[in-house]
């Protein structure tokens, strides 16, 4: 029996009645023993500036979101999408999380994605902009079950609950493909 696993979930929205977010809170619901799925808030960490790291003047606010990164087992990045891509307080976080190039907090974590939208494409570009940084990052990133939430308003209610029992099975069934592949590639 795999030991529970910690995973960290960052999520590309800041506004209080996020659809994505709720998404994120009924994932942390669903997460099946082995995994601890907790949001991680990345609303706080300044932008991203690289003299910050060159002049080892690192914000306290980038420690302790890198040092809370490092602890993780894994990442799950919930997104919507900001003109076809990745909003940029989540893009923030990753560049902020991918330094020191090659030894930054989320080099090498096994990570998953899952997209959010009311509209139809489900956040499709954002998904796969994001999945090319996470090539670049190191982060070996479940391919299967792919995760496009769209008409997202019509899956969850406001307390994070998944309405359609469909639904509810398939992120079930996520998760446990995520808990599954996080002790494929540790
Ligand atoms: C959007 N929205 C949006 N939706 C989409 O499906 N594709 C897109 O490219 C965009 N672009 C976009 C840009 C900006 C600046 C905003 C504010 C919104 C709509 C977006 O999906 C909607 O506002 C979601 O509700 C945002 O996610 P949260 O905040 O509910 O998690």
């Amino acid at each position: 029996m795999p030991a529970t696993r910690d995973v960290v979930v960052l999520v590309g929205s800041l506004r209080k009645a996020s659809w994505t977010r709720r998404i994120a809170v009924a994932l942390s619901r669903l997460a099946p023993p082995a995994l601890r799925l907790e949001i991680v808030e990345i609303g706080e960490l300044p932008l991203y500036n690289q003299d910050f790291d060159d002049e080892k003047r690192v914000p306290a606010q980038w420690q302790a979101f890198r040092d809370r990164v490092a602890r993780a087992d894994a990442v799950i990045f919930a997104t919507p999408e900001y003109n076809r891509s990745v909003p940029g307080v989540l893009k923030n976080a990753i560049d902020v999380g991918s330094r020191p190039s090659r030894a930054g907090a989320l080099n090498n974590k096994p990570a998953a994605v899952v997209s959010v939208s009311p509209g139809a494409l489900a956040a499709f570009g954002a998904n796969q902009h994001l999945r090319q940084s996470l090539v670049f990052l190191n982060m070996p990133t479940l391919q299967q079950p792919e995760v496009y939430l769209g008409a997202v308003n019509q899956l969850v209610d406001a307390d994070g609950n998944i309405i359609k029992e469909e639904t509810k099975t398939f992120l079930a069934s996520f998760l446990e493909s995520f808990a599954a592949w996080i002790e494929k590639v540790r």
